[in-house]
């Protein structure tokens, strides 16, 4: 049983981590940004809703996703443990999450934040292609995929997130500065936090956090 957050800046490698990781350790990936994405590709109503917060470069309000948290933890996968990637991402839903854990007798054991510098940030950002079908992440020069402009895993055509244009980039760091930095200073103050260096090739980040996984597997 492991529950575990994952902090950091836009571009830091949260999404690549975990998806790797929760193959091997089993457990399930819940990327609140691929749940909205998900809803604006479908045309829901929270799609609808999510969309131009997104596309802005601007958080979605703390309820909608604090809802969607509630909601996709109670899933039977949840069960064993699970990697929260991108929420919490304010001070107040961290304290909703905090407070939904207690009431259901669980706890976070970590919160790993993926530590990187605004270059390495913009570089990653600004080459980042996501598979249109399956969601699978490529980067131009970094991990490009096999045939220019496809997935590897289902041939699905890859795009240039809208909130990987330069100006919403620019708006996401600042988010990140004002609203979702400080949760590093909150979970440090719980015990809970865990600094990984992100700004160094994949494979030695994995390693770092295949070593942390394993004290819960
Ligand atoms: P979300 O999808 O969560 O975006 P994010 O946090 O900005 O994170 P990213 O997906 O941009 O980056 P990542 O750290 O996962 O990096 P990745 O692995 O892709 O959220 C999107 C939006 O949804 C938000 O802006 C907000 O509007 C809304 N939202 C979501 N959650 C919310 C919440 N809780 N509250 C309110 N609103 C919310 O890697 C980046 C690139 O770098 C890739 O191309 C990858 O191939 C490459 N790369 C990764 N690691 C390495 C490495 N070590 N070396 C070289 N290249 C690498």
């Amino acid at each position: 049983m492991m529950n575990i957050v994952f902090l950091g800046p836009p571009g830091a490698g949260k999404g690549t981590q975990a998806v790797d990781l929760s193959l091997e350790f089993g457990i399930p990936h819940i990327s609140t940004g691929d749940i909205l994405r998900e809803a604006i590709k479908a045309g829901t109503e929270l799609g609808r809703l999510a969309q131009s917060y997104i596309n802005d470069g601007n958080l979605v309000p703390d309820q909608v996703v604090v809802d969607i948290i509630r909601v996709r933890l109670q899933n039977e996968d949840a069960r064993e443990g699970y990697i929260l990637d991108g929420f919490p991402r304010t001070i107040p839903q961290a304290e909703m999450l905090e407070k939904l854990l207690r009431e259901s007798g669980t706890a976070l054991d970590r919160a790993i934040y993926l530590e990187a510098s605004e270059k390495v940030i913009i570089e990653r950002l600004s080459g980042r292609r996501i598979c249109r079908e399956c969601g699978k992440i490529f980067h131009v020069v970094n991990m490009p995929p096999k045939v220019d402009g496809l997935c590897d895993i289902c041939g699905g055509e890859l795009i240039h997130r809208p909130d990987d244009q330069p100006e919403a980039i620019g708006r996401r760091l600042q988010v990140y500065r004002e609203k979702t930095a400080a949760l590093i200073q909150w979970y440090a103050e719980r015990n809970l936090l865990v600094r990984v260096p992100a700004d160094v090739a994949r494979e030695e980040t994995y390693e770092n956090l295949q070593e942390i996984f394993r004290n819960y597997a």
